[in-house]
């Protein structure tokens, strides 16, 4: 499976006198860069996604740098810094023009630069159009299965249309040269892979779908499919989290467009060009950065709870997300009131605390959510409550990472109750952050993560019964039980981190591009043998002719 890089960089963590277990482990930056050195020579990387991983905003008191809270971002910023490559965005920033050189470029992350980010300006009517409308609410409810009814309107795919033109153009100013990497991220730019190829036909592109992909039925509803399709087919490489979803597209592909399936190669073959379809489940960097930075669980407990006026007995139950309706944050406040319900003499003993993180706060479906969610906290803080206790604490606001793993390491439980995910990258986080191997994760069947993190409670979360067992399973788990769970999630996460996940793409591409220099070795070689023949046949001919033959 290794290419011949990844060989050589196993071979010399041997040769340092680490474990082949610490070499195969120790997916990094540098066995990252190895490849691509080694594998893909002069590869330019190119990192497309609609979210950028550095906002600039304007305060009153000066120019604010946030971090977007997005899984696609947390998992992209460690290997785009790895790659020293090119990251190309919406610039949405209220200051992010402000930032910028006369290219539209800037170098990030502040303080230490390793990688450019190149913004792309929207005017308002492209956001609307491209980002709210057809992404948002065309593509991302027909992907998910949260019964939420996708809208599709002519001019939001106008919109779409045009935007990832306007993305596959910049793509072509950044390329170095005519055989860049590529990788494009996600459901904003189903049409840019197509674009790409058209313009820069040797480029590897590897697209990353990070939601799931439906099943065809489903998908036979968007008026657009086709085109979709046709889109994405452009790509050397399709990746999704897991095998489920890459078989639901190439059933699409295999219903809606006129190509030929290997099955057996996972690949596609449509317009004389073949596309692999593989999953490469998503994750985080290992180890992350950022946690040495931290307090550890005891302070960041400590400093919590003193900060939520949390009693000594009482347990803290967390959840981190974007405020969105795939995320189940109603299901899990009902899976709390169950709990009250089955379990009085829990209450006044657990608290949740929901981060929020607004997002898309302009559709209606997330401004009706917003309204929900707090009117439900609200009526369980008043049944339930008493002074001095609220068994919900909801914080709708932007949380920075630091903030978000000092949650992580003080939380008893972390509920993950997506109604459908692709993988869920806060499940990993939070076993990330559990250096004392402490913590229990409540974790949705329908979230990828519940592929790999096999040890979490694994819930279903349109069962409020069966999750308000689970969470009674979880504050009664013995801290012996926890550490039994959390060893071999921390494992899982250790050996398949974010490097890995773009290593195995790299390693694809770089075989995918030597079989296309064979093939065109072989190709100019049956050319000249053709040739000769011709030539042959010419002569022969010719003097059929001379002999009056003809
Ligand atoms: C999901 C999507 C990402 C997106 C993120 C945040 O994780 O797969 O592409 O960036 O949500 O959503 P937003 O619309 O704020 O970028």
């Amino acid at each position: 499976m290794a290419s011949e890089a990844a060989r050589k960089v196993l071979r010399e963590f041997e040769k340092n006198g680490q474990s082949v277990d610490a070499a195969l482990v120790t997916w990094s930056p540098e066995t990252l860069r190895k490849i691509l050195t080694e594998d893909l020579p002069e590869a330019q990387v190119i990192v497309v996604s609609n979210r950028e991983p550095y906002i600039h905003n304007m305060k009153d008191d000066g120019v604010e740098l946030v971090v977007p809270a997005s899984g696609l971002v947390s998992a992209l910023e460690p290997i785009t810094r790895a790659c020293s490559g090119t990251w190309i965005a919406y610039g949405g920033g209220t200051a992010d023009r402000q930032m910028v050189d006369e290219d539209d470029r800037v170098q990030v992350p502040p303080g230490n630069p390793s990688y450019t980010l190149r913004r792309v300006w929207l005017t308002e009517e492209e956001y609307q159009g491209y980002y709210l409308g057809f992404a948002n609410e065309g593509l991302w409810p027909l992907c998910h299965i949260a019964f939420t009814r996708p809208i599709f309107r002519a001019s939001d795919w106008e919109a779409y249309e045009a935007v990832n033109r306007k993305f596959a153009d910049t793509v072509v100013a950044e390329a170095r040269n005519e055989r860049p990497i590529v990788l494009v991220q996600d459901y904003h730019f189903a049409l840019l892979p197509r674009m790409i190829r058209e313009r820069l036909p040797e480029a590897i592109v590897i697209t990353f779908w990070h939601i799931p992909w439906p099943n065809s039925e489903v998908f036979s509803i968007c008026p657009w499919r086709e085109r979709i399709l046709d889109g994405l087919l452009g790509s050397s490489i399709i990746g999704f989290h897991t095998q489920f979803h890459a078989n639901n597209f190439t059933e699409s592909v295999d219903r809606f467009l006129e190509s030929r399936i290997e099955r057996a190669d996972a690949a596609i073959s449509y317009g004389g060009q073949t596309t692999l379809v593989h999953a490469y489940p998503i994750s985080i960097e290992w180890p992350a950065e950022l946690l040495a930075t931290l307090p550890d669980v005891d302070a960041s407990r400590t400093s919590l709870r003193e900060r939520f006026g949390l009693k000594a007995d009482v347990k803290l139950c967390v959840g981190v997300e974007r405020l969105d309706y795939t995320k189940g944050i109603l299901d899990r406040f009902q899976a709390l009131e169950e709990l009250f319900i089955r379990y009085p003499e829990w209450v006044g003993k657990l608290v949740l605390l929901q981060i929020a993180a607004p997002s898309r706060g302009t559709l209606p479906a997330y401004k009706q959510l917003h309204d929900e969610c707090h009117r439900y906290a609200e009526e369980l803080n008043q049944r339930y409550g008493s002074k001095g206790y609220k068994p919900v604490v909801m914080v709708a606001e932007h949380h920075s990472q630091e903030q978000v793993y000092e949650i992580y390491r003080a939380a008893d439980i972390c509920m993950v109750t997506s109604l459908h995910d692709g993988m869920n990258l806060v499940a990993k986080e939070f076993v990330a952050a559990r250096d004392d191997e402490q913590g229990v994760l409540m974790l949705s069947t329908f979230a990828g993560a519940s592929r790999e993190l096999l040890e979490a409670l694994i819930v279903n979360p349109y069962d409020p019964a069966m999750m308000s067992e689970a969470l009674l399973q979880a504050l009664t788990m013995t801290p012996e039980e926890q550490r039994q769970r959390m060893r071999p999630m921390r494992e899982m996460v250790r050996d398949n981190n974010v490097y890995r996940w773009a290593g195995s793409m790299l390693m694809d591409a770089a075989r995918l591009r030597k079989r296309s220099e064979l093939d065109r070795v072989t190709t100019n070689a049956e050319r000249s043998a053709n040739a000769n023949v011709d030539n042959v046949v010419s002569l022969v001919e010719r003097r059929r002719m001379a002999a009056g033959l003809r």
